[in-house]
């Protein structure tokens, strides 16, 4: 070909190219949004506060589907739980990763833990690890120990009910500590239930969104512009120390012989190797597996918001109460036996959860891949939310979203189960779910039937209204609430006095 030719077909050809990529460009619909400014987009009008609530406004006038974007970050709000199902159970090699954080990835290298992991061969292994551990099977094996621990929860709040948001605190690391490499808690300030609790706020601040600038403007990681160097290196440490600690200590009473049946333990011994390549490999997926679990934590939201809701609804509280003295009777307390003869106290704690969501925005998801959904383009590297709080508004019918009415889950048209989105969905689905809710369901029964829960009283003894706050993170948990935790009857202080003193030791 002649070199004139090529003059004419090159540029020809650019322009062709250019013009391809242009229409294509602009033929692509993003979904709908609140109005956007030439640049910036629309990221500015995301709310610093309780963003679930603009959120749930937002899906009235925008629909099920609503896009934020702003210069090299898109959000997607997905409004409804037909609309989370189709994408994250049925494209989940579109949407199965975690957004990527600068600080919590690249600094503190949280990101094996699996809730931040990437949707990789690692997250894969532990996920298949944590299916041993946390089945209904292997949960029922842990029943004696929830319903000790609930015994214990009992005999605090029978002893100081004052301190009921520290018992219950308590009696959550309990669980998680006991169940995965059975340490015995006395009391909160033990060093692994501070550790712990530490690790949660690491990550809690390093996963919000623009809680460090080195989030927003990467360039900012680099050493030499490191002057929170000292806050980055400290919180490392508290998390390094969360998950050796724990883990030396199984790891050493295995060597010596002296290890209880814990899931650390049983992973520990019995290696499930073949898609390990070294024991190296596979010691480290368990520790960051069991590490992971400090995400039990936000159980304590569930608990308390489920006592707020007993002070605040007396009548609901008294229905609760007399099907736990009709179904199990008042010489004893209520066993995990008894899920699933207590219908009323079930609605009662589901009516929590659907109230007050603990996680109102679940643990966003980016997309791996661009992707179109109904006609609307969804672009690779999306962060995309769930929105359980506007999820659990849907579908009141007669009985308003508003109000705490668990009767609605009795109803021969019952809404949704509220177990089926509050834990999320797909692959990334809590594993955690059912250890979840057996041990909210046997605090809140051993509750019911021991105590009365009701508000602080007036100088004139007319009890004080709530005005609820709930807080804003991650989880939200209500905030600084009083009530009064008083003993039904004399016959129920002693069943708790001495259903605690049975207990094994080896919870303390
Ligand atoms: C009421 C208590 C709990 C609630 C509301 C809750 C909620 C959630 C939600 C919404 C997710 C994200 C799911 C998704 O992306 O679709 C999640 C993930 C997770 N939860 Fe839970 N959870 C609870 C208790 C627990 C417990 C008891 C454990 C462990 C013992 C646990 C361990 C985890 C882990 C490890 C993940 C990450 C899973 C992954 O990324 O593959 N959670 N949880």
């Amino acid at each position: 070909m002649a070199n004139s030719d090529l003059s004419i077909i090159l540029p020809l050809l650019g322009v062709a190219c250019w013009l391809m990529l242009r229409t294509k460009r602009f033929n692509r619909i993003y979904p709908p949004g609140p109005p956007s400014w030439p640049l910036i987009g629309n990221l500015f009008r995301l709310p610093a506060k309780h963003p679930w609530l603009r959120f749930t406004e937002w899906k009235e006038t925008y629909g099920r589907l609503v896009y934020l974007h702003g210069p090299g970050v898109s959000i997607l709000l997905l409004n409804d739980v037909e609309l989370v199902a189709e994408l994250f159970e049925k494209r989940p090699g579109i949407y199965s990763d975690r957004p990527r954080f600068t600080v919590a990835g690249d600094l503190l290298e949280l990101d094996k833990l699996m809730p931040l992991r990437m949707h990789d061969h690692g997250w894969k292994l532990q996920r298949k690890l944590s299916r041993t551990a946390m089945s209904l099977d292997a949960v029922k094996k842990y029943h004696p120990l929830l319903e000790d621990i609930a015994a214990l929860l009992g005999e605090s709040l029978r002893e100081d009910p004052d301190a009921f948001e520290h018992h219950t605190r308590l009696a959550v690391s309990r669980v998680i500590l006991a169940v995965t490499y059975r340490i015995p808690v006395a009391t909160s300030d033990n060093e692994h239930v501070v550790l712990a609790e530490e690790a949660m706020k690491v990550i809690s601040k390093a996963t919000n969104p623009g809680a460090y600038l080195a989030d927003l403007f990467p360039i900012l990681k680099q050493p030499h512009a490191l002057w929170f160097r000292n806050e980055i290196q400290r919180d490392k440490r508290i998390v390094q120390d969360s998950l050796n600690k724990p883990f030396d200590h199984v790891k050493k009473a295995i060597a010596e012989g002296s290890a209880l049946p814990s899931l650390a333990k049983k992973l520990l011994v019995h290696e499930d190797d073949k898609e390990f390549v070294d024991r190296h490999e596979y010691e480290d997926t368990v520790k960051w597996l069991t590490g992971s679990l400090y995400l039990a934590l936000q159980v304590n939201a569930v608990v308390l918001t489920t006592l707020l809701a007993m002070a605040m609804n007396p009548d609901k509280q008294a229905r609760a109460q007399e099907e736990i003295d009709t179904v199990v009777g008042t010489h004893r307390v209520p066993t995990l036996g008894d899920k699933g003869s207590l219908p009323y106290v079930e609605a009662f704690i589901k009516e929590a959860t659907r109230w007050q969501p603990p996680v109102p925005l679940s643990l966003g998801r980016q997309t791996s891949r661009d992707d179109v959904w109904e006609g609307y383009f969804i672009p690779a590297g999306t962060i995309v939310f769930p929105n359980i709080w506007a999820i659990s508004r849907d579908g009141g019918g007669k009985y308003p979203a508003k109000e705490f009415l668990p009767e609605r889950f009795l109803d021969s048209d019952p809404p949704l189960d509220p177990n089926s989105y509050t834990f999320g969905s797909g692959r990334r689905i809590c594993p955690g779910n059912i250890l979840a809710e057996h041990s909210v369901f046997i605090f809140v029964a051993s509750i019911l039937a021991a105590f009365d829960v009701s508000p602080e009283t007036d100088d004139n003894g007319n009890p004080i209204a709530y005005n609820p706050q709930f807080s804003s993170g991650l989880i939200s948990f209500p905030e600084d609430f009083k009530c009064k935790i008083q003993l039904r009857s004399a016959e129920r202080g002693v069943q708790v006095r001495d259903r605690a003193a049975a207990v094994a030791s080896y919870i303390t």
